[in-house]
């Protein structure tokens, strides 16, 4: 994966000489995987295209702050809030003057005072301007204020002179991108591990168009695999037949039947950290699937003559046993769907499947199943949490900052 998948750059151009570096920067940020758009003060587009940018990111150049189509187009919040990271290379004296007075008289300026995203500044200009006292204060009043300085470098000057105020080389500048998203994402709690979900229902088949199956969405386990990569975790997604799309960034694989299901789990166990076991997984599947579809068998006066239809079923492999019997130092989750008596079968199944946690939710009678909402109690050995109704975005985030905190303990023990 690039390193800068997903992410996207704005770059602030103000009016310097080094603007015509800049296009190289943009091309070295696409290069790494990164969306990029560009805003540029109107002195910067005296020193390179729009054109050029636009034809570089693929994306329109934005430098209108009062018109009324760019605004229409995507506005100035808007892409203040767009943005993950703002670059501005490079930054002249006067918009860090204009910056470090809070001003909001052109498009760039505007942002900056409108977005949470972190800002970087790689200021360029004369030696001389680059060591004026005003510089230097307002340089050091954005600093206070959050701003990362990179830069200038010292050297031959356009303008003849050599000393500081030479803006950094373009891959200078995208490798300290890089490694800003790589630090962000290294500092993440679940960085560096592997974590394993199941989800959905699974398809038993019958004949070549029946199934049984049942009311699992994958909503939660969908829910649990994008807030377990939030978290820095690499996600690996079993989910069996749902109507959703894979979450960024997680890894998905399809899968239909409890036996599929099983043979893919168990294989992606072997380098996991920690396993989710949210799906749904039939506990029974018919002994025989018929080769051709099953027919009713009609006498010449349309009356059936094989009334009752009797399906033979067989047991299912048990994937979290299984998982959590032949990978005893993976960090292995349940989940009991139960329509009665919650935490002592909870409690039970914990026990019996060898399992460092389970999250025990009540379904039927329009609770649990295909719902935006759950409830939840987390029980491990020494613990138990009661989590209220709540949407399942939000409490996966919740039920994921537990098994973080019970995951790392348990490997501290280990
Ligand atoms: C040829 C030329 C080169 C310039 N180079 C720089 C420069 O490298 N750094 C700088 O801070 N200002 C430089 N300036 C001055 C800025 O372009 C000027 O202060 C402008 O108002 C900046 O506008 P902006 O901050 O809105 O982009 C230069 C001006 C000219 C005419």
């Amino acid at each position: 994966m690039s390193a800068l998948n997903n992410k996207r750059i704005l770059i602030g151009i103000s009016g310097g000489i080094a603007a015509y570096k800049t296009a190289e920067f943009a091309r070295a940020l696409i290069k790494n995987g990164a969306e990029v758009r560009v805003c540029m003060t109107k002195a910067a587009t005296e020193f390179i295209t729009p054109l050029t940018l636009q034809a570089l990111t693929g994306n329109p150049v934005h430098s209108e702050l009062l018109d009324p189509a760019a605004e229409a187009a995507m506005g100035h919040i808007e892409l203040a809030r767009w943005a993950d990271l703002i670059m501005i290379a490079p930054a002249s004296a006067d918009l860090i003057a204009r910056l470090a007075n809070g001003h909001a008289n052109d498009l760039l300026s505007t942002i900056c005072l409108a977005t949470e995203t972190p800002i970087h500044i790689a200021p360029a200009m004369n030696r001389l301007m680059w060591s004026n006292a005003a510089t230097q204060n307002n340089c050091k009043t954005l600093s206070q204020r959050g701003y990362t300085l990179h830069g200038p470098a010292e050297g031959e000057q356009a303008c003849g002179e050599t000393g500081a105020g030479r803006m950094l080389e373009a891959q200078e500048l995208a490798d300290i991108v890089i490694a800003v998203f790589n630090d962000e994402v290294q500092s993440k709690p679940l960085f560096g591990k592997t974590v394993l979900i199941t989800a959905g229902p699974t398809r038993e088949a019958i004949d070549p168009v029946r199934y049984i199956s049942n009311r699992s969405s994958g909503k939660m386990g969908y829910a649990i695999a994008e807030a377990a990569q939030s978290l820095g975790a690499d996600v690996q997604l079993v989910s069996g037949p749902v109507a959703l799309e894979a979450p960024n960034k997680v890894t998905r694989s399809l899968v239909e039947s409890a036996s599929q299901m099983h043979d893919k789990t168990m294989n992606l166990a072997e380098s996991a950290d920690i396993f989710i076991a949210t799906a749904a997984v039939a506990d029974y599947s018919p002994a025989n699937i018929a080769d051709q579809k099953i027919k009713k068998e009609v006498d010449a006066e349309n009356v059936n003559k094989n009334p009752e239809l009797t399906l033979a079923l067989q047991t299912n492999k048990d994937i979290l046993s299984d998982v959590s019997h032949a990978f005893p130092n993976l960090f292995s989750v349940g989940f009991a769907a139960e329509t009665e008596n919650l935490i002592k079968n909870a409690q039970a199944k914990l026990q019996r499947k060898k399992l460092d946690m389970i999250v025990a939710n009540q379904v039927g009678e329009n609770k649990g199943f295909d719902k935006d909402t759950n409830q939840i109690e987390i029980i491990w050995h020494d613990g138990q949490l009661s989590l209220p109704e709540q949407d399942k975005k939000l409490l996966a985030i919740e039920l994921m900052k537990v098994i973080t905190e019970r995951f790392s303990s348990s490997t501290l023990q280990r």
